[in-house]
């Protein structure tokens, strides 16, 4: 009767731009019948981005390979594959303009969707679109014209209508997103999807993933009977939850949310497949990396960073309801390659971060792939007869995957393993918090 449509994530690598794609808002049911899982292999993507700004100039220090993890799925529409981005933190399908795509027609609406990072603008169009064993006859999606800042052949939105700029825009029901839509036509289908993130061997990168629709993972099933945390607050139109709490090193954080309404103690946090990192608030930032003996914060008007010595650890996890999600400390620190008089070395960064661009609309943390690499998460759409409209039934469940005692021992072997691949470390004792050097070099403010 249903059958399994498990759509096989690959890793897109690039360089220096990381990615954030929670939108910022400025105002034929084809399940064939196999019983086995319907993946689809990606391979990695790499994309070479060079960092020109600090080239041949011996006074700046530059920062460049800093890698872009990106979850990406093989989404068809109008009969061309397009590698697509997967993200919670957004409605809306969009990929790159493509005389490929047969396009059923183009309306004269355009729509310009801006995200945490980057921007995608064109005119809303209509084509067949089909991932994972389901098919849309006609689905809505911005054919984009003008790309800013976004590596890839487009995103694909996995949140509630109400964040749709799309459906906005076209005023009209049948531009719904994506999800909506394939709920609405196989109405046999439970409203969730699940997500599970996968970490390489060496446990410095992703390895892909796995995304399913209206059924669990089976190694993860007994997400089930995992709480569920409703999505908040009660006016949202994304997948936010309550945060209650954040430890480091067993000290407890104090929470305070600027979102309206929000229990006094608690923050809302965002779960987000299609941000690489995390953009949690600056005290929270400071309370997980201050701790650490020889971290240098760097931070002037160019930027704010945590150089952290590669091989500390802290224990940080989250708590949602009373139960605790800890942190791989392989997701703390991401190792860069910094050039300093022509020599390359290698800096490991803070992954969890102050907000872009000082703050946050409608939510506290912003946790993307580096936080839900731990768990295997759950999306309930809720049990409105609207599928993809109800934020009042709609609530998120977490099945941890991070064994706290065990990835604390095996840290130090993962993260040898993975920083022999890179240069010598650079020796942080050298650097000053006004990102000068005692070799009288410079941060490069590109970063
Ligand atoms: C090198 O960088 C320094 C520091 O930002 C800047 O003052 C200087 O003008 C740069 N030199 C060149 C040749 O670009
Ligand atoms: C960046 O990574 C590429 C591929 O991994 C490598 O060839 C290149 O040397 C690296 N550049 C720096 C500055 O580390
Ligand atoms: C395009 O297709 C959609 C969905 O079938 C339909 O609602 C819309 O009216 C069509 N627009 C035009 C300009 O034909
Ligand atoms: C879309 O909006 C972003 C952010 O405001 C802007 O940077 C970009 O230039 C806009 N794109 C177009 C085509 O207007
Ligand atoms: C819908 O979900 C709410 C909250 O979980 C629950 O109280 C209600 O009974 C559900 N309704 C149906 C029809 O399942
Ligand atoms: C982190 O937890 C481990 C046990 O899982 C413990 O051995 C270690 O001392 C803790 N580290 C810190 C900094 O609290």
């Amino acid at each position: 009767m249903f059958s399994s449509n498990f759509v096989a994530l690959a890793l897109a690598l690039s360089n220096v731009l990381l990615a954030s794609n929670a939108l910022v808002i400025r105002r034929d049911d084809d399940n064939s019948d196999s019983s086995s899982f319907e993946g689809f292999a990606f391979q990695a993507q790499v994309t070479q981005k060079e960092n020109k700004q600090g080239a041949n100039n011996d006074s700046l220090m530059t920062i460049t390979n800093e890698s872009n993890m990106e979850y990406v799925g093989k989404v068809n529409v109008g009969g061309h594959d397009f590698t697509l981005t997967i993200d919670t933190g957004s409605s809306d399908l969009w990929v790159t303009n493509n005389q490929k795509a047969k396009i059923t027609n183009t309306t004269s609406t355009n729509v310009n969707l801006t995200y945490g990072i980057g921007s995608a603008d064109g005119n809303i169009a209509y084509a067949p679109v089909s991932f994972g064993g389901y098919r849309i006859d006609s689905q809505a999606f911005v054919n984009a014209q003008k790309v800013v800042d976004q590596d890839g052949q487009g995103i694909l939105g996995l949140g509630f209508i109400g964040l749709s700029e799309i459906e906005q825009a076209a005023k009209d029901k049948k531009a719904q997103p994506v999800m909506a839509n394939i709920f609405s036509q196989n109405p046999s289908t439970p409203m969730f999807i699940g997500l599970a993130l996968e970490r390489s061997q060496d446990g410095e990168d992703t390895a892909g993933g796995v995304i399913s629709v209206g059924e669990y993972d089976p190694q993860f099933s007994k997400v089930s009977g995992s709480p569920k945390y409703p999505v908040q607050p009660t006016s949202t139109s994304r997948w936010t939850i309550s945060m209650s709490g954040l430890s480091v090193n067993g000290n407890s954080f104090a929470l305070k949310s600027s979102v309206q309404g929000t229990k006094k103690g608690e923050a809302i946090a965002l779960i987000d497949s299609g941000t690489s990192l995390a953009y949690i608030p600056e005290e929270a930032v400071e309370a997980i990396y201050s701790p650490i003996d020889g971290a240098v914060h760097v931070k002037n008007k160019d930027q704010d960073s945590w150089f952290v010595p590669c091989m500390s650890q802290a224990n940080v996890s989250f708590t949602f309801g009373s139960d605790s999600y800890p942190i791989n400390p392989m997701e703390l620190t991401t190792p860069v390659t910094i050039t300093d008089g022509g020599k390359q070395y290698t800096v490991c960064l803070n992954a969890f971060r102050a907000p872009l661009n000082g703050k946050q609309v409608d939510m506290d943390f912003l946790l993307g792939d580096i936080f839900m690499r731990n768990v295997y998460s759950v999306f309930n759409f809720g049990n409105s007869t609207t599928p993809g409209d109800d934020t009042k039934t709609a609530s998120i469940q977490f099945l941890s995957r991070t064994n706290k005692d065990q990835v604390y021992q095996n840290f130090e072997e993962h993260r040898k393993e993975s920083l022999k691949a890179h240069p010598p470390q650079f020796d942080l004792t050298k650097l000053h918090t006004d990102g000068s050097s005692d070799d009288g070099g410079h941060l490069d403010p590109q970063l």
